[in-house]
């Protein structure tokens, strides 16, 4: 077997589509910029910090789900399908189920290219007879997949809740996207985060050693690799509130003082206090993503969740 795993890099970030993307976002009214700013290199290396965290609940929740409940997963998903991880940051999650999911090919699909490299590199050392294949994508738009992925019957997942950082419609939108990549015989193995207590909720996207609001701020850096922009660390600080109107943790960056960003061909006013919105995190109830999946198309479910119904995995087929 390979002790290096074959790349396909389809998402560019030096493209002009990006930057317009980014420039569109800022001059918006309110600022928005798209999550998947967030992670470079060292948005990777952040957020996996933050599932360090005492606060922040999501990743060891859900682990304990998995730890609980994997072999009645694989049993009813089948074993030996190819592993599709969508957004796999570090990979960790899937490679604690290759035990139990016996994948005959895993496939990390990652806008956060470099991190995905090394992540996958490392990976494929620790595990040399499982044929590996890392895709540097951006799904938010369309999931499409390379045919390099092959025909073998496939398991889609996707842990963490990173579902939870689209709108209800993209939501929507996505599983069905997912559904169709699946094929016939495909499954979707998904993580979700449930709502709850709004102080558990803000804590664990603003934590008092600040990792999560390094993880936001990194975001200016960005601006500037990628847009030439001039934003400034200290302008800004981090906010997370819980909007319980549409069931989300956002996430902001709130100008400190009166800014002006610049960058070539465009520039941004914000007023103290105004704020770029930078990351929404729905939260569901098992219930009504139980009803996505179905309105997505997928007639088969499971759910398993924790004791305190805090976070829920799903299997859809
Ligand atoms: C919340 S983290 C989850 C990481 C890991 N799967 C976990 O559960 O701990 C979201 C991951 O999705 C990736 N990501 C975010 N937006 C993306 C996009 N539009 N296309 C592809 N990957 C994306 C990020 O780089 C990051 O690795």
């Amino acid at each position: 077997m390979a002790s290096t795993p074959r790349f396909i890099q389809i998402h560019r970030e030096d493209s002009a589509a990006l930057r317009h993307e980014l420039a569109a976002g800022l001059l918006a009214q309110p600022a928005m910029v798209s999550p998947k700013f967030l992670y470079d290199a060292l948005g990777s290396r952040l957020f996996d910090a933050i599932t360090e965290l005492p606060e922040y609940y999501p990743t060891r929740t859900e682990r304990a789900i998995f730890d609980a409940h994997a072999a009645a997963m694989a049993a009813q998903a089948g074993t030996g399908r190819t592993l599709i991880d969508l957004g796999a940051g570090s990979c960790e999650k899937a490679a604690r189920l290759f035990g139990v999911m016996q994948p005959a090919r895993y496939v990390a699909v990652d806008i956060s290219v470099d991190y995905l490299r090394q992540a996958l590199d490392s990976l494929q050392r620790q595990h040399p007879h499982i044929e590996m294949l890392g895709v540097g994508a951006d799904f938010s738009s369309s999931l499409a997949l390379p045919p390099e992925v092959g025909t073998g019957e496939r398991l889609l997942f996707y842990p963490g809740s990173s579902i939870g950082n689209f709108t209800p419609v993209s939501a929507l939108r996505l599983l069905r996207q997912v559904r169709s990549v699946g094929g016939a015989g495909g499954a979707l193995l998904i993580g979700v985060d449930l709502v709850k207590d709004k102080a558990v909720l803000e804590r664990a996207y603003d934590d008092p050693l600040q990792v999560t609001a390094a993880f936001n701020l990194n975001l200016l850096r960005r601006l500037s690799a990628l847009l030439g922009c001039d934003a400034r660390i200290e302008d800004f600080s981090h906010v997370a509130l819980f909007n319980q109107a549409d069931s989300r943790i956002e996430m902001h960056l709130q100008a400190r003082r009166a800014v002006t960003l610049r960058w070539p061909g465009g520039e941004r006013r914000l007023a103290q206090g105004e704020r770029i919105h930078t990351e929404n995190s729905y939260k569901y109830t098992v219930e009504g993503f139980d009803r996505l999946l179905r309105e997505a198309g997928f007639t088969r479910t499971a759910c398993w969740t924790d004791e305190q119904r805090w976070f829920a995995v799903f299997l859809a087929s």
